[in-house]
């Protein structure tokens, strides 16, 4: 390989930093199925509002573009399509194979290819690594895996300073080449040959946080029961110096609601059923009703509140992120809004395309003029507008102690 030409698939919030880090050493092609996202990011906005426009500046003549012939001179295929469920719950492969198809129309002799979403082991080596030779016989080229642990929103732990799990079974040459690639991601790289294993240890990375925030749940909701004090309970347990700081909460986006599923899937093809990796998921989920009804009760206590001027604050999956997908708290503020018309919703980060759709008031001045806010996700600007809102003595209900 003479030069090295790299390309990404798929430029969402895993594709994008990756092509932003890339773009300062190498000619770059970043191809995406959505005309929209390459219009508006040939434009420099990024509506995900991690990178800014100075950021997105091409340099080394690279491109962006919907076009897949674009890709046709590249020799480095980094695939970062989505990996959604099923209704079933089965992992939805649909975008992979779909992703694999147009690189098997243009791969050539010695290309190298990545996948980086995440998936369950096997996908690399059979699924993907199939597409392309069902297509191209006689052609010689190497697939490898890298997990992507990219965390929106995180300001401390960004894409250069988390340790990069790389893998692939080829030769030093082609090692040495895969490396040169990924020390311009991360400053760590840890290296494996054994793709499998590099799939499951993306897996059980976000079913052990699942897991964690499922048991501080149910914890939660014995104190309700019990009527205890979760955070009493909390500030004398951490005490112990081996307790687990894991909060409670509404878990959702396009990983954790996702990931423990394709972990259970892999382990009943091979005829064992993961008990913890499905209950924590299935009292995740329950959340959202714990929620609901908690907010509910509230309500009802209070004078006439069918009348008054009510905000749900924050809808995305977490804080500080607009990403919207799979996120509880949306769920939450559609059943409350289904209850009474009048009740609005705020979120100050969210993507725009949720706003227009659901018609959300941005105004400031508005939505402080509410009487009653809920608050679900706390993005730095809610926690400030609820402080000031406490000071004007408005009700705040904050049923998973947010402030
Ligand atoms: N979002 C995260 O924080 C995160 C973190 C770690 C891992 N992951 C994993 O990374 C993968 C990607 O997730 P994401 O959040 O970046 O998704 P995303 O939806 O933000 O981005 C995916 C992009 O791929 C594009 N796309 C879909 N099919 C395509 C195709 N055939 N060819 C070209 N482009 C195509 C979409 O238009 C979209 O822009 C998933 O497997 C996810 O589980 C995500």
């Amino acid at each position: 390989m003479k030069k090295i030409f790299p390309c990404i698939i798929g430029l969402g919030y895993v594709g994008l930093p990756l092509f932003v880090s890339l773009k300062k050493k190498f000619q770059m092609i970043g191809y995406d199925i959505s005309k929209t996202r390459t219009k508006e990011l040939k434009k420099y906005i990024d509506r995900n509002k991690e990178f800014t426009r100075k950021d997105l500046k091409l340099e080394n003549k690279s491109l962006i573009t919907s076009d897949h012939v674009d890709i046709k001179d590249s020799n480095f295929y980094i695939v970062t399509v989505p990996t959604p469920i099923k209704k079933n719950k089965y992992p939805d492969l649909n975008y992979i194979k779909s992703a694999f198809k147009i690189i098997s129309k243009y791969i050539k002799n010695n290309d190298i290819v990545f996948l980086e979403s995440t998936v369950y082991p096997g996908t690399t080596l059979k699924i993907c690594k199939n597409i392309i030779k069902k297509k191209n016989k006689n052609i010689n080229f190497f697939i490898g895996y890298s997990s992507e642990r990219v965390n929106p929103g995180d300001k401390i732990h960004n894409i250069k300073n988390i340790p990069k799990v790389v893998s692939i079974d080829a030769n030093n040459k082609i090692v040495s080449l895969v490396k040169k690639v990924y020390q311009n991601v991360s400053k760590k790289i840890v290296f494996t040959k054994k793709i499998n294993e590099a799939e499951l240890s993306k897996l059980i990375e976000n079913t052990q946080r699942d897991l964690n925030i499922g048991l501080m749940n149910e914890i939660m909701i014995l104190c309700e029961k019990a009527n205890l004090d979760f955070n009493e309970v909390i500030r004398l347990a951490k005490t112990k110096w081996n307790f687990l700081n894991f909060k409670p909460g509404l878990v959702g986006g396009h990983c954790l609601p996702v990931d423990p599923y394709y972990l259970s899937y892999y382990a009943k093809k091979l005829k064992y059923n993961t008990e913890i990796t499905l209950a924590a998921r299935k009292t995740n989920n329950s959340m959202e009703q714990f929620v609901l009804k908690k907010i509910i009760l509230k309500l009802k206590k209070l004078r006439n509140f069918k009348k008054r001027k009510i905000t749900v604050m924050g809808l995305t999956y977490k804080s500080n992120v607009p990403d919207y997908r799979n996120s509880l708290a949306v769920n939450i503020y559609y059943k409350l809004k289904r209850m009474n018309k009048n009740i609005k919703a705020y979120d100050p980060i969210i993507e725009d395309s949720f706003i227009k759709k659901n018609n959300i008031n941005t105004n400031f001045k508005e939505i402080m003029k509410s009487e009653i806010f809920i608050i679900l996700v706390k993005h730095d600007q809610i926690g400030e507008m609820v402080r000031a809102a406490k000071k004007n003595k408005k009700v705040i209900i904050d049923p998973l102690s947010l402030i």
